[in-house]
């Protein structure tokens, strides 16, 4: 696991997006993994920036997003399926259905999500996973308990990923979705590198428990450890936990310019 300590949120997207940006220079029909939520969206503003500059382009990109709240309807402004178009799909080049998400209101939602899995797999596998991560160490909406090696599955939210992300339910708890269909552990450990993305000191405590901690499903991100290529893109709050900080500071200060991230 790389850890960068980023001057602040906007520095991590610049990252980010670099990162991105050379994978589809190298492989432009490269298969993107792509979360939701604050974490990315300096990432996706970057992007979006460098494709009307010229200097990327998603047109043969395909892409698969992490999660789904249940049940809510298909026009509603916070289904994942829209927030993604909104932040980042509708802002780059991406071919028309290039981009695949868990469907919230499926009938049958087991079969739906081993579809989803047959989907990801026929695709190639995911060549970049973008995660953001929760409070309570959530990645996708793996919370806390959830097997370490899960596919894609329905979920229930925890109280505290309902309060966290009220916000976005005009601060109302009870408007918040109580389930979700989520990528499993076992399917994000399945992506080729995977780029987390973490701003903020409410996020510490998770951050340190994802890269220090004892890998334990009690800290879903913990399972990061056993992943070969992870890169983690923080700001000084997110990082303020850290107890090996001076150390990650002092590797990437040293590190060539020709190893890339
Ligand atoms: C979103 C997702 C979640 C978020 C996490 C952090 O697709 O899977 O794991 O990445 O809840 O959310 P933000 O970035 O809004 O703090």
């Amino acid at each position: 696991m790389e850890i960068v300590i980023c001057s602040d949120a906007a520095e991590a997207g610049r990252l980010g997006a670099a990162i991105i940006t050379a994978l589809l220079r190298r492989k432009p029909d490269a298969v993107l993994g792509l979360a939701t939520g604050s974490s990315p969206l300096a990432i996706y503003d970057e992007l979006a920036a460098r494709r009307d500059a010229g200097e990327v382009s998603f047109a043969q990109a395909r892409g698969f997003t992490l999660d789904e709240y249940v049940g809510l309807p298909a026009d509603h402004p916070e289904t994942y399926h829209n927030v993604i178009r909104k932040d980042f799909v509708n802002r780059v080049d991406f071919a028309e259905d290039a981009v695949h998400g868990p469907d919230g209101l499926a009938s049958d939602i087991p079969a739906f999500c081993s579809d989803y899995e047959a989907a990801i797999a026929a695709a190639g596998g995911v060549d970049l996973q973008i995660l953001g991560i929760g409070t309570d160490g959530h990645i996708g909406f793996n919370e806390p308990g959830s097997s370490l090696s899960s596919r894609t599955r329905i979920k229930t939210l925890t109280k505290q990923t309902r309060i966290d992300n009220a916000r976005f339910f005009e601060g109302d708890i009870d408007r918040v979705p109580t389930h979700c269909i989520t990528q499993g552990l076992g399917t994000i450990m399945s992506a080729r590198h995977v780029v987390l993305v973490a701003s903020g000191s409410s996020k510490a405590e998770a951050v340190h428990h994802m890269a220090e901690g004892s890998v334990s499903a009690l800290w879903p991100a913990t399972i990061l450890q056993h992943h070969e290529h992870v890169t983690v893109l923080l700001d000084e709050g997110a990082a303020s936990r850290l107890q090996l900080g001076s150390y990650y500071r002092e590797t990437y200060q040293a590190k060539p310019d020709w190893q890339g991230l």
